[in-house]
């Protein structure tokens, strides 16, 4: 029996008598924060309204090839006009939280200088209807949609773009930080940054290793300085970051040595380059040969900031072999067999949220946490989602309950935000990759709730995780 919110109300009563069924108590605490996470550029839609200045996605969509289905996001979730819509699905199911992005190029159309006030007006409208339903909001920063007016001047890989940075996040500082008290300040740079620079699979679709240490450090830089910015707007914000931490792990078979060279060296610019110098201000030695002499030793005080919590994204383990003529000399390699996947082909393994959350308890000084996105995509269909979604609930629940035992091995975990709400635009793997609780109908716009809204809409509700 799940009840939600009686276990502390009956703790005071007798004993259960012969046939009560005791209610289940809370797996998770009262004050334990639920949400559903969700990107700008994969929601919002109407690419040119109100002044919005184009974004590396707008233009990286564009060029053929580059989307599996051939789609854009100018539609997406159409949410730049239905937010109210996304607003009431979230406090309807109880939710407490809810994590979007703020474009950069919405609010400032050249990624500096004049400011697109109507861009502004639009997440502060967002913001204020959130609190109005006691929904809080948590805001990121940078969703991957870096304005294309910062990449024509070099993008990340220019160090003057971490001024840009830390300025566009004084200026939301200062329009929404008296309301909007919860920032993530980059969301999964080791994506934007590999993918984005390296093998060219997401915007700005660039394939080259050597931009791997610049960009990588410029987006570090462009970080500490926002945090300096958000801090000097408002002394009272909760800023974090989220990070896409994944366990790296040698590929099976022969060559045991070298794939784990391979791992570790994933694990290095994956996710030391990242955690390291903002928990510990210094790179790994492993970054040294991509970094070369950029890093002036000021910037690793930059760098290193106090954050009032880490984001964490968890999908799935990395699996790696060297491979000596790819770019940093190594290659993904397929999971041992056996292993299960979920219905996209993607490695199911919850073991590994576990393993990311002790690393940050044994290594990194236990920072408080919220799992900002976990979740699973429905695989390659007829295109139609899947309303009565039981591989999504089956997903959850077990990631739930490793999120559960990391909380009982110390793991200060604060949150859970399921990615994601509305099946939205799956960046280079367009509309055919299903991740929402809630369906959407590209066509009408109409949004309809999958089995695992309802399922989740009890868990935020009760705390208890349902069997
Ligand atoms: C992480 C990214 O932050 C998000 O944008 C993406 O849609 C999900 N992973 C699912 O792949």
């Amino acid at each position: 029996l799940a009840v939600g919110g009686t276990a502390a109300s009956l703790a005071g009563c007798a004993g259960p008598k012969d046939g009560d069924v005791r209610p289940k108590s809370r797996d998770f605490p009262k004050d334990f924060v639920w949400g559903t996470a969700s990107a700008a550029f994969q929601t919002e839609g109407s690419p040119q309204a109100d002044g919005r200045g184009a974004s590396v996605w707008d233009v990286f969509q564009d060029q053929p090839g580059k989307i599996i289905d051939g789609s854009n996001a100018k539609i997406a979730t159409d949410s730049y006009r239905r937010w109210a819509e996304d607003v009431d699905l979230v406090a309807g199911a109880g939710m407490g939280a809810y994590r979007f992005s703020i474009s950069w190029s919405r609010v400032l159309p050249t990624g500096a200088g004049a400011v697109a006030q109507a861009g502004v007006d639009h997440y502060s409208r967002l913001v204020d209807r959130l609190l109005e339903k006691g929904v809080a909001p948590y805001a990121t920063l940078f969703h991957w949609d870096l304005p294309q007016a910062i990449q024509d001047r070099g993008g990340w890989a220019a160090r003057d773009s971490a001024k840009a940075f830390a300025d566009y996040a004084a200026l939301i500082g200062e329009r929404l930080g008296d309301r909007l008290k919860r920032i993530i300040v980059l969301n999964e740079p080791a994506v934007h940054t590999v993918f984005g620079h390296v093998t060219g699979e997401h915007a700005p679709g660039l394939k080259d290793v050597a931009l791997l240490g610049p960009v990588t450090h410029h987006m570090n830089l462009g970080q500490g300085m926002a945090i300096q910015a958000l801090r000097a707007a408002h002394g009272d914000l909760s800023i974090g970051t989220t990070l896409a931490l994944q366990p790296c792990r040698p590929a099976g078979g022969g060559l045991a040595f070298w794939n784990r060279l391979a791992s570790d060296g994933l694990d290095a610019l994956w996710n030391r380059a990242w955690l390291d110098p903002l928990l510990r201000g210094e790179y790994p030695d492993a970054m040294d040969e991509f970094l070369g002499d950029r890093v002036r030793p000021e910037d690793l005080t930059i760098i290193r900031q106090k954050v009032d919590f880490m984001g964490v994204n968890y999908y799935a383990p990395a699996y790696m072999r060297l491979a000596p003529l790819s770019p940093g000399r190594i290659k993904p390699a397929d999971p041992p067999s056996g292993v299960e996947l979920d219905a996209f082909g993607r490695h199911v393994d919850p073991s590994g949220l576990l393993e990311v959350l002790a690393r940050l308890r044994t290594e990194y000084g236990n920072p408080p946490v919220f799992i900002t996105e976990n979740g699973c995509s429905d695989p390659f269909g007829d295109g139609r989602a899947i309303q009565a979604d039981t591989f999504r609930i089956a997903f959850l629940r077990r990631h739930l309950q490793a999120v559960k035992a990391a909380m009982e091995a110390g793991s200060p975990v604060k949150g859970f935000f399921a990615w994601c709400l509305v099946d939205n635009w799956e960046w280079a793997l367009g509309y055919r990759s299903k991740f929402g609780l809630v369906s959407h109908d590209l066509s009408s716009g109409e949004r309809r709730p999958k089995a695992s809204y309802a399922w989740y809409a009890n868990l935020a509700r009760s705390g208890v995780l349902p069997t």
